[in-house]
């Protein structure tokens, strides 16, 4: 059984996210720290607060970073994406459960610190809670067990960035914070655009989950018209990847992934500012921004149907 702290922006794919992680029979989760992202910060933690209440998950709820560390791809929130609300813009309820006092990034730490070795985080928004504990705790990295990150694009089979041509989202929202935390020696693996722009859902795997995850699969359901409205937009059909929920399939099920390993640097700033890039050959560079980092490993190839399946079997065990 892993027990994960779930770092989200939470918006409509991390909903979905939670919701895996919820009824998967190897996840119990230990906390959720929010981010701002796909929303604002207090919208959010309405976010997680809601979702939470309504599918009875008893994790503590902890308010992380308002913005990022350093200068950031765009302004304001991707509304045309998430909706203003963040969800899609289904109608929510006020929220009758409240976040805890202990911010974020401070809740990392105490948590990391009382279950050393024990604990896995999955990452999948701005990476600026986890930058902001390792300040707070340098010896972070030897507390966690593990860290999975949506972020990042590396051009494998040709894929791209979804906010520049080189750069993802969670990436571009902070890329200081992101080249800190995969700079830090966590045992890390990055799920990027490459894995989970080949992982795709469309209304058919929807009406599957109508069917078999009963509420779950109804919420769902709701969330994502406004998702597909978008997709379709772009000329994609009503299809779409399926981002956060991938970084939950890599912890969980790692055997669906093969990965690349090496130090990944994070480019703070110009053109290709939040490009994600993985330096295989560190001694073969004349440049040294590679050297002296901890590999991490990046996803490169995915077992999309299989994912998909998990995904299926675990929303399913929400409604027995
Ligand atoms: C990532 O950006 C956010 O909008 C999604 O929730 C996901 O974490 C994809 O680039
Ligand atoms: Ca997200």
């Amino acid at each position: 059984m892993k027990r994960v702290i779930f770092d989200t922006d939470i918006g409509i794919d991390d909903a979905m996210a939670l919701l895996f992680l919820h009824g998967a029979p190897g996840a119990e989760l230990a906390a959720i720290t929010t981010v701002a992202g796909n929303a604002s910060l207090d919208d959010v933690t309405r976010n997680a607060l809601v979702v939470a209440e309504r599918f009875g998950i008893d994790a503590p709820i902890f308010r992380g970073a308002a913005g990022p560390l350093g200068e950031a791809l765009g302004e304001g929130y991707p509304d045309f994406v998430h909706g203003r609300n963040g969800l899609g813009d289904i109608p929510l309820p006020e929220p009758g459960r409240r976040a805890e006092e202990l911010p974020g990034a401070e809740a990392i730490v105490d948590l990391a610190r009382r279950h050393p070795g024990e604990l896995s985080v999955v990452a999948v928004g701005r990476l600026t809670n986890l930058a902001d504990a390792l300040a707070l705790e340098p010896a972070l990295p030897e507390l966690l067990s593990e860290l999975v990150v949506m972020g990042g694009v590396f051009g494998f089979r040709g894929h791209r960035g979804n906010v520049s041509p080189v750069t993802e989202a969670n990436f571009g929202g902070d890329p200081l914070a992101a080249d800190r935390v995969l700079g830090a020696g966590i045992p890390t693996t990055v799920v990027g655009l490459d894995v989970t722009q080949e992982t795709v859902m469309d209304e058919a795997f929807i009406d599957e989950l109508v069917d078999r995850a009963g509420e779950a699969g109804a919420f769902i359901h709701a969330i994502t018209r406004h998702y597909f409205d978008f997709y379709e937009g772009l000329g994609d059909g009503r299809r779409c990847p399926i981002h956060d929920s991938s970084a939950v399939a890599c912890l969980l099920y790692p055997g669906l992934y093969t990965t690349a390993t090496g130090p990944v640097r994070v480019v703070t700033g110009g053109v290709a500012l939040g490009q994600g890039i993985l330096g295989e050959h560190p001694e073969r560079y004349l440049s040294a921004a590679w050297r002296d980092r901890p590999a991490c490993r990046v996803a490169r190839t995915v077992d999309a149907s299989g994912m998909r399946e998990r995904y299926l079997e675990s929303l399913a065990r929400l409604k027995a």
